[in-house]
């Protein structure tokens, strides 16, 4: 298999080692990618549009402070037990279902938050020669159809290209996000030309942003290698995309489905509401419960 061989995309990095800032104090001691949405955390959400993608090889991409994560794939032999002398038998699979046997866990570790691009590349030793995906889970993807990174991946394969995950975001909010220059973008995918890190509005190529959801070729490990500190400080991961640009066709897919930006709180929230409209045992006691907290909220609005 050569490294821009896109039919066989195994491997999903999830780098979960940043310090989750925006959620303190609850990330003193709890990473970001725990909290839950309704019942399961982030991380568990990312996963399972892995495994669905095709990916068997899912590497963690940790820090010392969160064995939490670490912890939650690791079988629970106490709890297992206790489930299984009980006869819990669905709450027993729904634990034992976190990971399926064929799936296995790889955790290396990022010594330093120095990026999402170092963060990328802490992963170079288990990735090896092979294209590969990555996945921000705090960035949720709620899809009633095939997930967002099997969309990618069947894009990957048609193409043999690269994929990167763009939403439509207003001209306003450019400057919060990568933005990419597609110039021949069939309304949901083309060819990128540029990349852009938080252009201001007036001179952003377009409103397509990056968000995190990626399909790389291992040559993206020797480009961040020798890729300077960007903006804040950090090794970025668009910078790495953007010197790729040059070398390998890298395509833009709008994928179908809705993004939660989980990373910030009114995310998590709105995340938290959609799903729980989602679940059949509890969408009618969460709309009743919204619709009178907005009933409620209504009077001292209008004060
Ligand atoms: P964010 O930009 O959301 O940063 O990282 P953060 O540190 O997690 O959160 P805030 O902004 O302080 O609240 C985007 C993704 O990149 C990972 C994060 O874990 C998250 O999945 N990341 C970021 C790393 O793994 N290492 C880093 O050095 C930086």
């Amino acid at each position: 298999m050569t490294s821009n061989d896109f039919k066989h995309v195994r491997k999903a990095v999830f780098p979960v080692a940043g310090l989750g800032t925006r959620f303190l104090p609850a990330t003193k001691t709890v990473p970001k990618e725990m909290l839950p949405v309704v019942d399961r955390p982030l991380i568990q959400y990312a996963v399972d549009e892995a495994i669905a993608a095709g990916c068997d090889t899912l590497v963690f991409v940790t820090n010392r402070y969160k064995h939490a994560v670490a912890d939650y794939f690791d079988t629970a032999y106490e709890l297992e037990q206790r489930l299984e002398r009980s006869g819990k038998d669905e709450l027993l699979q729904l634990v034992r279902d976190v990971l399926p046997a064929h799936v296995r866990a790889v955790f290396v570790t990022q010594a330093e938050a120095r990026g999402l691009g170092h963060a990328v590349l802490c992963a170079k030793p288990v990735i090896g020669d092979e294209p590969f995906a990555v996945l921000l889970p705090d960035d949720l993807i709620w899809s009633d159809g095939p997930g967002a990174l099997a969309q990618m991946l069947e894009l990957a394969r048609a193409r043999s290209a690269g994929v990167v995950a763009v939403q439509d975001v207003p001209r306003a909010q450019t400057g919060s996000y990568g933005i990419v220059d597609v110039p021949s973008f069939s309304g949901s995918s083309g060819r990128i030309e540029a990349m852009v890190e938080k252009p201001k509005p007036e001179v952003a190529p377009s409103t397509l942003a990056v968000v995190g959801r990626y399909v790389l070729p291992a040559r993206i490990f020797e480009l961040l290698e020798n890729t300077e500190p960007g903006s804040g400080g950090e090794i970025q991961l668009t910078d790495g995309i953007a010197a790729l640009l040059d070398e390998i066709p890298m395509m833009a897919h709008r994928f179908q489905g809705r993004r939660f930006d989980c990373g910030s709180r009114i995310g998590l929230i709105q995340a938290t509401i959609q799903f729980a409209l989602e679940h059949d045992d509890l969408a009618d006691a969460a709309r009743a419960y919204m619709r009178a907290a907005l009933a409620q909220v209504q009077p001292e609005q209008t004060v």
